[in-house]
């Protein structure tokens, strides 16, 4: 899998870049801090996209706008997540917060401007129905109804009131889980899958969604930022309550182990055309960082 998702961050990053010098003509400093902000990271949800395509019996090619677009708001959440009204973080990518380098109005500007390249990207183009239920619903998991929604109850947490598993399962499945949906079934409907084919991607994307946060919490307490490229212990500084807090590394570990069991149950019956998708779940239950 390392293998795999190293060729494929490098077909996503080689895209990228040839599309971001179409850009060139951005404002300034908007133009640096958009692509300050969209340097870096792991790029796994366009390689969801990728899995998605895969999973249709499809490449790269068909759904790279859609890859840019999820990626672009993925960043720009990143650049809002990071500002001082959020969770007030200096480190992103190795290098300082976009916020950090250009400045609190620019950190905002750069989040707003990421959003509206995403759909830029996205619109690029002639497209067929499929496609356009596909962005509808890239929208709907990024907005308030997904994302966003998630990360409102995230700050919101500051009331100090103490949540129930329940409520941050359901936290971690709107602020995170709901941009992996975007991603892996976006790109599929895109295609045409059917409501079988999504509704099991959908619960593939969101028990890896709930996985990768219950991990992201756990290593922003046992990890470096050397190996993260961003703070760690940002979620005790903050008061964040997570899961981790919740239940304790133990049970979160073992309930790693259980999310990835039904991630893979979710998918098996599909055979080769998701062997990626399992092995991915399998590389995202033991990553680093
Ligand atoms: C960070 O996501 C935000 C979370 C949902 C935990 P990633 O860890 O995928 O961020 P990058 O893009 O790889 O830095
Ligand atoms: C953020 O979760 C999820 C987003 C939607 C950006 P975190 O706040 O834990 O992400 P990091 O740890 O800052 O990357
Ligand atoms: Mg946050
Ligand atoms: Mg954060
Ligand atoms: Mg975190």
């Amino acid at each position: 899998m390392k293998e795999f998702l190293a060729e494929n961050k490098k077909i996503f990053e080689n895209y990228l870049s040839t599309r971001l010098k179409e850009l060139d003509g951005m404002a300034e400093p908007i133009g640096s801090a958009v692509k300050y902000a969209l340097d870096g990271g792991k790029r796994i949800r366009p390689i969801l996209c990728i899995l998605g395509a895969e999973f249709m019996g499809k490449g790269f090619e068909e759904i790279k706008n859609l890859a840019l677009g999820v990626e672009c708001i993925h960043n720009y959440s990143l650049c809002h997540d990071d500002l001082p009204c959020m969770d007030n973080d200096d480190l992103r990518h190795g290098k300082p917060s976009t916020h950090k380098k250009f400045g609190e109005g620019m950190g905002v500007l750069a989040g707003d401007g990421l959003l509206n390249l995403a759909f830029e990207f996205m619109f690029d183009g002639e497209h067929n129905q499929n496609y356009f239920k596909a962005v509808a619903y890239i929208s709907k998991m990024s907005g308030v109804f997904g994302m966003v929604g998630g990360q409102c109850i995230d700050i919101a947490a500051g009331d100090f009131r103490q949540k129930t598993l329940q409520e941050v399962i359901e936290l971690n499945m709107l602020k995170t889980a709901c941009l992996f949906k975007a991603a892996l079934v976006g790109s599929s409907i895109s295609l045409g899958a059917n409501d079988q084919e999504i509704e099991s991607l959908e619960e593939f994307a969101e028990k890896i969604g709930l996985i990768f946060q219950i991990v992201d919490d756990i290593l922003d307490v046992t990890s470096n930022e050397k190996e993260l490229g961003k703070n760690i212990n940002s979620d005790i500084k903050e008061n964040k309550i997570t899961y981790l807090s919740i239940c304790g590394m133990e049970k979160a570990k073992q309930d790693i182990l259980h999310l990835e069991n039904e991630a893979i149950e979710a998918v098996a019956k599909y055979g080769d055309r998701a062997n990626n998708l399992i092995k991915l779940a399998k590389f995202l239950t033991n990553r680093s960082k």
